[in-house]
């Protein structure tokens, strides 16, 4: 298939973008790309691609802006039920850690998913990957943490590998076994921290072998945080599974500094995500490291908070900045990518460019799918999405409706009307 005639094909080649190299877009104008099966032939401009394959099946893309699809590397998006009653808890003053202290907030969370069949939580979880589908996520990384005990955090795992089968989205996991101390251990964090490393990490590393062979192992992430796990816990959780072979990831500066970032970078992390109070120190760190900074700008706007992840310093540093949506139902229940980038323009201050490129290929190296996808690139997996607007700015300048007009993933194509997509 020759998608041909686009107005502006952003390739993102290259590469992860480093510090104010961010927003490389590689633009070609009249773009087309080949697509052979799951993979990306070749790409040039319209009339290069058609003189060369004059015989391919055609899909117009005139007035349109084509561009590798999203990649969302930080979401919670698997989880039973919601908490509407707290966002209106903290509109009247509560602050979310104060909500959490008292077994509410992610907690509460806890209990529904606790008590949930795998065949609710795929239900439940299904619509919302929908959703970031239709926006333009072609593929999300997810975090297990609303079970925090060994057969519910393999159940999420066991959901999340089901509904990665099922596609279309397509799913990098992530064990948050880590993401608060569960009620049972309310007085002795510690000693979940123990079973933590001596128990549930090495039966992961076996379950995995058994349930998911040949795949990659999934992430190890820590919520570092007052009232969650300190720097010496999440040291120990962390090094613990670097040793067992899995790649790190960490939630840092949320709403406290505890030196999360530096750990992330000596440990050699994929991203450290969140960043909001992050220190000078931290981000110098940072820019000489291959560690992402994950910045999840509905997180504060979620919360109504008005602190946002210091980019420019980030950028100033040389570090590589990626977005997300961190979809979760306690901060920020928001499937969209789009969404994130018109935040980050306005909260951040970065470009159109700059959030396009933070959203793709700097995203899928905060996961370490980089050599495969987050741009459009020959050899690549044919993950693409087509605009309906002709220019790339409205990425930022627009928010709150949907400009993806088509979803490609894995070569296949998905039209999306009204939010939803159908099989073309
Ligand atoms: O990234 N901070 C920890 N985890 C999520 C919130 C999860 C929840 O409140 O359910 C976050 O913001
Ligand atoms: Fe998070």
């Amino acid at each position: 298939m020759l998608i041909h005639s686009a107005s502006q094909l952003l390739t993102l080649a290259g590469g992860p973008q480093r510090g104010h190299d961010l927003g490389r877009l590689g633009i070609i104008e009249n773009g087309a790309v080949l697509i052979r099966g799951e993979k990306i032939i070749a790409v040039g401009t319209t009339d290069e691609l058609r003189a060369r394959y004059p015989k391919e099946p055609l899909l117009d893309a005139s007035g349109c802006v084509v561009m590798p699809g999203f990649v969302d590397p930080h979401t919670h998006v698997i989880w039973a039920g919601d908490r509407a009653a707290e966002f209106e808890m903290r509109l009247e003053g509560k602050h979310y850690l104060e909500i959490l202290a008292a077994g509410g907030g992610i907690l509460s969370t806890v209990r529904a998913t606790r008590t949930a069949p795998i065949e609710s939580l795929i239900a439940q979880t299904r619509p919302r990957l929908l959703r970031m589908f239709a926006h333009g996520t072609t593929t999300a990384e997810v975090k297990t943490g609303y079970g925090l005990q060994t057969a519910t955090e393999l159940r999420l795992l066991k959901a999340l590998l089901l509904l990665d089968e099922e596609g279309p989205l397509e799913l990098v996991p992530t064990f948050l076994g880590a993401h608060a101390i569960p009620p049972e251990f309310r007085d002795d964090p510690n000693g979940y921290t123990d079973l933590l490393c001596e128990t549930m990490l090495p039966i992961l590393r076996q379950w995995w072998e058994t349930h998911a062979p040949g795949r990659p192992l999934p992430f190890v992430d820590v919520f570092c945080e007052k009232d969650a796990f300190d720097l010496e816990q999440s040291r120990r959780i962390l090094t613990r599974a670097r040793d067992l072979g899995f790649p790190l990831k960490i939630h840092a500066d949320e709403f406290e500094n505890l030196g999360g970032v530096s750990l992330a970078v000596e440990l050699d992390a994929a991203s450290a995500d969140h960043l909001v109070k992050t220190s000078d120190a931290d981000i110098a760190a940072l820019g000489r490291s291959e560690t992402v900074a994950v910045s999840l700008p509905c997180t504060p706007f979620g919360l109504a908070e008005c602190e946002y992840t210091p980019a420019q310093k980030i950028l100033d540093a040389g570090g590589i900045l990626a977005l997300a949506t961190d979809c979760n139902p306690g901060t920020a229940w928001n499937e969209s990518m789009q969404f994130v980038l018109a935040l980050a323009c306005r909260t951040m201050k970065l470009t159109p460019a700059q959030a396009i490129a933070a959203a793709t290929i700097n995203a899928a190296h905060a996961i370490r799918r980089a050599d495969r996808i987050g741009s459009i690139e020959a050899g690549k997996q044919a993950d693409l999405l087509i605009l309906s607007v002709s220019d790339y700015r409205h990425l930022g300048y627009r928010f709150g409706t949907n400009l993806v007009r088509q979803v490609i993933k894995r070569g296949r194509v998905y039209s999306v009307e009204m939010g939803y997509y159908r099989t073309a």
